[in-house]
């Protein structure tokens, strides 16, 4: 029984050592030198060539090294009878929070226009409104949605939230659905979007959705690059509609050189690095699956193919 570590931008002997920790025997063949393909029972994967994960006869088990999964189904060829598990570490949500925390403060006190004036040498200062009257939106009630709208409410905000399903989050507005989003849409100063990527969302944040946000309002996109129209976003700064967006995903990362959104005043780029994956955390996490799956017991984390989450 072999696992195939199959994620061409990490450092396998890094994630090896880890794994071991918990799965001493282990037995990890790094693409392309796979061996036996029939060996191969299980497959920790991110960004996977195209292909590979639905020519292993034997394969019962796809664990991806990160929160998001649609990069597996993005693969025409993937092998949709096979159980997918992502990763829910709670060191990485705890990431993704203190991101989301320092770019809803970030706009809310005006930081992008302190370090251009800083930058001009202007002294002059803003309005300054206590976070209990900042309404802040969350797109996405999942683990990080959750955990970060939870952490911007007891940092003070005004906050509310917006996911498929109904939702109970302690001091959170809970919205879902079609009307649940636009009321969502229509109270949110500052919208974080935390949303998986699915045939669902791709494309959501829209010039649609800007002109149903307040006047001026500004966006956080930790998400997927797939969630944003990326055409859309800057006539809508340009145009007053939004007042600034904080990006950390692009439709083509590395975002290329020359792209307005590197040189745009009202956009500030971070490069996929919201919250990274922390191999030691998350080999624990990876490993408890693959002994869960060994002992035939329930997967945590599954995910659902027909929802892409
Ligand atoms: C990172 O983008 C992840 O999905 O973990």
């Amino acid at each position: 029984m072999a696992v195939l570590f199959l994620a061409p931008t990490e450092s396998p002997s890094r994630w090896a050592a880890e794994l071991r920790k918990h799965l001493p025997e282990l037995d990890l063949r790094v693409w392309p030198d796979i061996g036996d393909p029939h060996d191969i029972e299980e497959a920790l994967a991110w960004h996977p060539p195209a292909g590979v994960l639905g020519t292993l006869p034997n394969l019962g088990l796809v664990a991806a090294l990160g929160a998001g999964v649609d990069h597996l189904f993005a693969d025409p060829a993937f092998p949709l009878e096979v159980p997918v598990v992502r990763l829910v570490d709670p060191y990485m949500t705890a990431a993704m929070s203190e991101y989301v925390q320092l770019q809803v403060l970030r706009l809310h006190r005006h930081d992008i226009d302190y370090l251009a004036q800083q930058r001009e040498e202007v002294w002059r200062e803003r309005p300054q409104p206590n976070a209990a009257e900042r309404r802040v939106g969350v797109l996405g009630l999942g683990n990080l949605g959750s955990d970060a709208a939870v952490r911007l409410r007891v940092t003070g905000f005004d906050v509310a939230g917006w996911s498929r399903r109904p939702r109970k989050l302690p001091g959170i507005q809970c919205h879902h659905g079609a009307d649940g989003l636009a009321a969502l849409l229509a109270r949110s100063e500052i919208l974080v979007c935390l949303l998986p990527l699915t045939p669902e969302t791709a494309g959501i944040l829209d010039r649609r959705l800007f002109a149903a946000l307040p006047r001026g309002a500004s966006l956080v996109n930790c998400g997927r690059g797939g969630h944003l129209v990326e055409a859309d976003l800057v006539p809508a700064l340009d145009g007053g509609q939004l007042s600034a967006a904080v990006l950390d995903v692009f439709q083509d990362e590395p975002l290329p050189p020359g792209h307005p959104f590197w040189r745009h005043p009202r956009i500030v780029v971070t490069p996929h690095a919201a919250a990274a994956t922390h191999a030691p955390t998350a080999a624990a996490i990876l490993a408890e699956n693959l002994k869960r799956r060994r002992a035939g017991r329930p997967l945590l984390n599954r995910v659902d193919p027909t929802l892409y989450y």
